[in-house]
């Protein structure tokens, strides 16, 4: 059985709204509620333990703690609070668009190949992506956009795997943006899943509006 991390302390500065983004109202809910309705729904999910910003009140059913610095600090902390269960689940609170579909499908990816440490939802990029130097608006290079994807959430992990990469001092799990970074730089193997454009993560206010018709337009057809 698996155990779910969402991670939802961040502050959501870019926001703008003047609160943590993972509380902010969004079709009639905090943003996080979204992604704990989610994969409360994933059969294989045992466990959702949800780091919260501080002071935040722990949502219903189920383990909330304190998040730390920075988002790997977060998980690192919700990961201490995980009851048994392998692989572990790590979410973004900031998609909150994310399905228990493409959580089975995450799960079902790492079961299914065995020599793999990690799988992640990612999805192929459509934009051309160029380098500019810091401080420079000069172009260095243009990257192959066929060897490139936009990296989400979920990511699943093998337990004993997250956990060792995990284990690094906080200068790196500050530089962390994603977990699986932590799995690449100690030689682990990480497999994408190709995921779907829905699963944005929300940053800005256009998103979050953007969001908020999404989940309006999967109201009107749920039965
Ligand atoms: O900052 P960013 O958009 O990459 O954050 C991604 C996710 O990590 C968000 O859901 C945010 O709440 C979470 N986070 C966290 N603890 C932090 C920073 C971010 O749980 N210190």
């Amino acid at each position: 059985m698996a155990v779910a991390v969402i991670v939802a302390a961040g502050s959501g500065e870019r926001l703008g709204v003047g609160r943590p983004k993972a509380l902010v109202r969004l079709g009639g809910r905090a943003l996080v509620q979204w992604s704990i309705d989610a994969l409360a729904g994933v059969e294989a999910v045992k466990q959702i333990v949800v780091a919260m910003p501080p002071g935040a009140d722990a949502p219903p059913g189920v383990t909330a703690v304190p998040g730390g610095e920075a988002r790997s600090d977060s998980v690192r902390r919700a990961l201490a609070a995980c009851g048994p269960g392998d692989p572990v689940l790590v979410h973004d609170a900031a998609r909150p668009l994310v399905t228990a579909q493409l959580a089975r499908s995450v799960l079902a990816a790492l079961e299914e190949e065995a020599s793999a440490d990690a799988a992640i939802a990612a999805l192929p990029v459509t934009d051309t992506v160029k380098r500019v130097p810091p401080g420079s608006a000069v172009v260095s290079q243009t990257l192959d956009r066929r060897e490139l994807w936009a990296v989400q959430t979920p990511q699943v992990f093998r337990r004993a795997a997250l956990q060792a990469a995990l284990d690094v001092p906080g200068d790196v799990l500050a530089a962390a943006t994603d977990d699986a970074w932590l799995i690449e730089r100690r030689g682990g193997r990480v497999i994408v899943v190709r995921s779907s454009e829905e699963n944005f993560k929300v940053t800005t206010r256009t998103d979050l509006e953007v969001a908020e018709l999404l989940l309006a337009k999967r109201r009107s057809r749920a039965p």
